[in-house]
């Protein structure tokens, strides 16, 4: 296999040195320059394949987004596959500290463990439920950088109310709301390119020991193991598994946003500076691009992705329409303005052509295609946003915004 990753960057090599030549790249090859975007179509989220206007939400449910999901199952991160042989999930309650934080949550350390006959994986989650609070809690599951197996997620010994992480628990806890941590790099490596570890070899086939070309990256693993959290959090009684909003911050803003689209038991979905393959739009062409995506990270995608490499035009799906496939369920997209790599406006015209859908069934989306104020958050809105001064991080404010968002729409409203 590395051979062949090999050739195959190799055989991009040229096609980069040659983009500043064309006139079409600046900057390094990348557009940063709101002046050179290119003019561009997106596929219309509410016509069929087939060509037919999507006019209820039958239609919808039904026909249209059956067909994108599988688009960008098949063309962008890759169809989680159906292991040959069964696989056997295990919860364990692996400790349980009920006096966290001066007593204010729980903290319970839980392994799900996967198997079959051709081996096993696990993961361990955390969940904090609020002591005070009635049960069961709303949550918020975050897809995490962290490792839960080393930690960070202890109490911070200087900032009281907050993980060593950094991480504002007390302003969940306040709130009445779970948080709930999984690791991104339990079950598959963050840069993975051989996958012959972690989750892979149980879905394998006989005679396959590497995913096919339309096959989970592992942004999709990842996803799968957000799913696979929820199962488990469907067996804990401290936590409303109907109220669990996802989120994730880059990479992981575009895991959430795969993994809130396919699986319907998230409530709602917190995508934060997720970018390219994640809120932005692919046709804008700014910042990231495809071919950024595959050379330095080949396998965060499917491996059909590389087929639009400096082709972003031939996609017959663009982000927009992954955020459509979240709808009814609320959405809430975050950039920084600094954060150009991820183009700021670029994802909030992801979650504005995404409305159109909201709309059809009958929820609010963004109404203007101006990107609001920095600073000012969209939250009385089912497709919120903010964007605000500074770069490519997730600060207190943010998290502010997102708990303000998810407790307006899973608590109050
Ligand atoms: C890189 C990558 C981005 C990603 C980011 C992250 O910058 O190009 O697409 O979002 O890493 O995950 O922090």
């Amino acid at each position: 296999m590395k051979k062949l990753i090999t050739t195959c960057l190799l055989c991009l090599a040229p096609l980069t040195a040659s983009l500043a030549e064309d006139g079409k790249y600046h900057d390094g090859d990348v557009v940063l320059d709101e002046a050179m975007v290119p003019p561009y179509d997106l596929p219309p989220v509410l016509v069929t394949s087939e060509g037919k206007a999507v006019k209820t939400p039958e239609e919808w449910f039904n026909v249209r987004r059956p067909q994108i999901l599988s688009l960008f199952g098949n063309l962008i991160y890759g169809i989680v596959p159906s292991p040959e042989l069964p696989i056997q999930t295990t919860f364990e309650v692996l400790k349980t500290d009920s006096g966290f934080m001066g007593g204010r949550a729980t903290r319970k350390d839980v392994k799900i463990k996967f198997a079959n006959a051709r081996g096993s994986a696990d993961m361990t989650i955390l969940v904090f439920t609020p002591n005070a609070a009635v049960k069961p809690s709303p949550a918020i599951l975050q897809l995490s950088f962290a490792n839960t197996k080393d930690d960070g997620h202890d109490v911070h010994p200087e900032k009281p109310g907050f993980l060593r992480n950094g991480i504002p628990l007390s302003e969940m806890l306040q709130r009445g709301f779970g948080y709930v941590v999984v690791s991104q790099g339990a079950l598959v490596r963050h840069n993975e390119v051989e996958f012959q570890s972690g989750i892979h070899p149980l879905f394998y086939r006989t005679n396959q020991s590497f995913p096919k070309a339309n096959e989970w990256g592992c942004i999709a693993a990842i996803a799968w193991s957000a799913s696979r959290a929820l199962d488990y959090l469907e067996t804990d009684r401290d936590i409303d598994a109907r109220r669990v909003a996802i989120l994730g911050h880059s990479k992981m803003g575009k895991t959430t946003l795969w993994a809130a689209a396919q699986d319907q038991r998230f409530a709602l979905a917190i995508s934060a500076q997720s970018g390219c393959a994640g809120a932005a739009l692919w046709k804008r062409n700014y910042g990231e691009n495809m071919e950024k995506m595959v050379t330095r990270f080949p396998y965060w995608l499917c491996r059909n992705a590389w087929k639009f490499v400096r082709n972003e035009d031939d996609l017959p799906v663009d982000q927009h329409m992954l955020l459509a496939c979240i709808a009814p369920r609320p959405v809430y997209v975050h950039s920084g303005v600094d954060d150009t790599w991820a183009d700021p406006r670029g994802e909030y015209l992801g979650a504005y052509h995404a409305s159109e859908v909201y709309r059809l069934l009958g929820k609010k989306g963004l109404t203007s295609e101006t990107s609001p104020p920095v600073g000012e958050a969209i939250i009385q809105s089912d497709v919120g946003y903010h964007n605000r001064p500074g770069g490519h991080s997730i600060e207190l404010f943010d998290w502010l915004k997102f708990l303000e968002f998810a407790e307006y729409h899973l608590v109050k409203k």
